[in-house]
């Protein structure tokens, strides 16, 4: 059965201006700005957490569905998930707004200017999974990845409601929720991720203590950067899982999401805790390596070489039968 993926779907924009934001400022003219830069590059990046992550687990033979709100702008990006295994036959068109956009400009010292758009995705809490269910059968787990936060938390629970298993994601979207909110999310799932810093959020802003997470959760995956991963289970000793050695980030965001997609699709095919740990650091290393967080590729070859240097042969013999191609 399918793992759908719940989440934002995004694109950014990125441009740079080849001088300083602040020499166009005026001093005492602040009231009333009117500025035009002119700048030199634009780059495109496909993005949005719920679809890295479906990018991965499609990278990774899953078949992923895809559920999320997009506008009438989506069809290039629905063509590409589609060509890398994501079914996308769940999303919804918005008929009114554009896909969420981030757009932002930096200049030479480093300042940026953005807004972010959130258009499409404000609708997100119009899905329903009852139908994407009836449509690609029962479903193995579910993604609740950040998104609006309605959505989030409407998604969450519809899951407990029919009893899909489901993988609380939270991620950025800590930073803002309350106390309740949080725990709504969090309670009774299969699988909770966050990074070390969201980990130490979620217990301030919960009141709940390590323990108190761990009875509401099945495993808790905490990410720790280049320190490696930490995954933990009540009454059982934590697993500890380095990050690929000599890992060479360029861009380290979206290596989260990919880390995601590799532990989720390694869990899929049935393997251990602590491998599927270090299949999910292996496509982190491969997506933060790389610009942009879907253009990375897991080539079989290279991609083996690269496991069995981190975590040894008989890891990467385990691995192997189940990389697609
Ligand atoms: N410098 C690094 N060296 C090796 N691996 C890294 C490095 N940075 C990130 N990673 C890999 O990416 C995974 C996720 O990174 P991190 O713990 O920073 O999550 P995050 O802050 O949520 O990331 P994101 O920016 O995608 O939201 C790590 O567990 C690790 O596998
Ligand atoms: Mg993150």
């Amino acid at each position: 059965m399918p793992v759908v993926v719940t989440g934002s779907i995004a694109t950014d924009h990125l441009m740079t201006f080849p001088g300083r934001f602040t020499d166009q400022f005026v001093e005492g003219k602040m009231e009333n700005v009117s500025l035009s830069f002119l700048v030199d590059d634009l780059v495109q990046h496909r993005g949005g957490a719920g679809a890295n992550m479906a990018y991965g687990l499609g990278l990774l033979g899953l078949g992923p569905v895809l559920v999320g709100s997009v506008g009438s702008d989506f069809d290039d990006y629905d063509a590409w998930l589609t060509r890398h295994g994501v079914d996308t036959g769940s999303v919804r068109w918005s008929e009114l707004k554009h896909t969420a956009r981030f757009v932002c400009t930096t200049d030479t010292a480093n300042n940026q200017i953005a807004s972010f758009y959130s258009g499409a995705m404000s609708e997100a809490s119009l899905i329903e999974l009852a139908p994407v269910a009836r449509r690609v059968g029962g479903p193995d787990l579910v993604i609740v990845g950040p998104n609006d936060p309605q959505a989030m938390v409407q998604h969450t629970q519809e899951c407990r409601d029919r009893g899909y298993p489901f993988m609380a994601d939270p991620s950025q979207q800590l930073a803002w929720a309350d106390g309740e909110m949080i725990r709504t999310l969090v309670d009774g799932a299969d699988l909770l991720f966050t990074n070390e810093y969201e980990h130490a959020l979620l217990l301030q802003k919960t009141g709940w203590s390590e323990g108190e997470v761990l009875s509401r959760v099945g495993t808790w995956v905490t990410t720790r950067s280049a320190k490696g991963v930490i995954v933990e289970q009540a009454g059982q000793t934590p697993i500890e899982v380095i990050a690929v050695p000599e890992t060479k980030p360029v861009e380290p965001t979206g290596g989260g999401d990919a880390l995601r997609a590799g532990f989720v699709a390694a869990r899929q095919w049935g393997l251990g805790l602590e491998r599927a740990t270090q299949v999910g650091s292996a496509v982190a290393t491969a997506a933060i390596e790389v610009i942009g967080t879907q253009e990375y590729s897991l080539p079989t070859g290279p991609f083996l070489d690269r496991f069995a240097a981190a975590f040894g042969t008989a890891a990467a013999d385990e691995v192997a039968p189940h990389l697609p191609g």
